[in-house]
């Protein structure tokens, strides 16, 4: 260890993207993307827009201020007719990752408070946190329907011991279970005490159609994070948003980076929500998609496959090392799916890719798990 780092250091883990390796052409079904790029008509128009409106000796936007404008326009859609959002309601990150830091940043630093999360969960919270010292406190989830363990979250945030947990994560719909928030978890968070921020990332919103944004003027401890990485087809250039009371805004505006998000995001993100309706068009196909291999999958005996509600499934073997063996025999044969929480993630991908997984799953399956029935 250097001796010029932080000693919390070394027991740090980088997050490790799945890039294959292979050599072959895999169908990279490990990160939860839209299968489809962007059209070519609306790349073609980021790119006259990039060279007739953007001056690259210049910074970008500091203020977000188109960006916010179409995400306040967007959102407005979806409160249910119970409030109108402002830009002062809204922040923008280098991908909701980059918020996530901020959060962490804005509550628990120094020593200040723990987070909470419901394992499994999404992997960033624990790794952002250990990066910055934050002490995590990992609860349980039914192992059958996923549901966050309530009675020991209640137990976690009432402690009178230790750091006091100053910050809950969770996912709607979960990652990497595909589970939504249930009425009791959605009644838990609604009384959680005020000294505790509460995050509901709905980065896969789009997928499953439910959002708690109707009730978020309620609730200023709560804070809503999104990502354009998924539904609308960005992940190449990193954008995510949070939505919140306009003090908790205030504050994460106040703690990132100023030129966090270039210019080229800024603009392609603008226009993915001007052309919403034509790349959301894609959702209501990858949802047959989904449950239909769901229906294939649920039927093999030596898989358990859980329902989803988002754009890919979780299953699991009869073991770790069967589950393992499966992801290994899956990327030999050219599918990449992601091997976490003793399952398989896997995401729906077009109709041609998912009718590899289906068959590339056959032959693993026939290879290495011996029949159950
Ligand atoms: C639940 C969840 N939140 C956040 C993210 C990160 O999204 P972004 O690409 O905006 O950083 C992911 C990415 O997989 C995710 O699954």
């Amino acid at each position: 260890m250097l001796p010029f780092l932080r000693s919390e250091l070394a027991r740090c883990q980088p997050y490790h993207p799945n890039l294959g390796g292979t050599g072959m052409a895999m169908d990279i079904l490990d990160t939860n993307e839209c299968p489809y790029d962007l059209p070519t008509d609306l790349k073609q128009t980021l790119a006259d827009r990039y060279v007739e409106a953007i001056a690259a000796n210049r910074y970008p936007d500091g203020s977000h201020t188109d960006l916010k404008a179409a995400i306040v326009d967007y959102l407005s859609e979806q409160t249910a007719g119970q409030w109108q959002p402002g830009p002062e309601h809204v922040t923008v990150g280098n991908g909701s990752d980059e918020l996530i830091r901020s959060i962490l940043i804005a509550t628990c630093l120094g020593g200040q408070g723990s987070v909470l999360v419901a394992e499994p969960t999404f992997s960033m919270y624990g790794i952002v946190a250990e990066t910055l010292g934050i002490p995590v406190v990992r609860i349980g989830r039914d192992p059958q329907t996923w549901e966050m363990d309530l009675a020991a979250a209640e137990t976690a945030i009432t402690q009178t011991e230790g750091t006091p947990v100053r910050l809950c994560f969770v996912v709607h719909p979960n990652s990497p279970t595909a589970n939504p928030l249930t009425e009791a978890e959605k009644d838990w968070l609604r009384q959680v005490p005020p000294q505790i921020l509460v995050v509901i990332d709905e980065a896969y919103f789009e997928f499953s159609g439910e959002t708690l944004l109707a009730e978020l003027p309620q609730h200023p401890n709560w804070l809503i994070t999104r990502t354009f990485s998924k539904a609308l087809r960005l992940a190449a250039h990193r954008v995510g948003y949070g939505i919140g009371d306009p003090q908790l805004i205030a504050a994460l505006e106040a703690i990132r980076l100023p030129y966090n998000l270039p210019s080229v995001a800024q603009l392609a993100a603008t226009l993915a929500l001007e052309a919403r309706s034509q790349l959301l068009s894609a959702i209501p196909g990858l949802i047959t998609e989904r449950d239909r291999l769901y229906r294939k999958l649920q039927v093999v005996s030596q898989l358990q496959v859980w329902p989803s509600a988002s754009n890919f499934l979780f299953l699991k073997t009869q073991s770790s090392s069967q589950t393992a063996a499966l992801a290994a025999q899956l990327k030999a044969q050219g599918t990449l799916v992601r091997h976490t929480a003793d399952g398989l993630r896997i995401t729906i991908g077009s109709p041609a890719e998912n009718e590899r997984t289906l068959a590339h799953l056959q032959t693993a399956i026939t290879q290495s798990l011996p029949a159950t029935v």
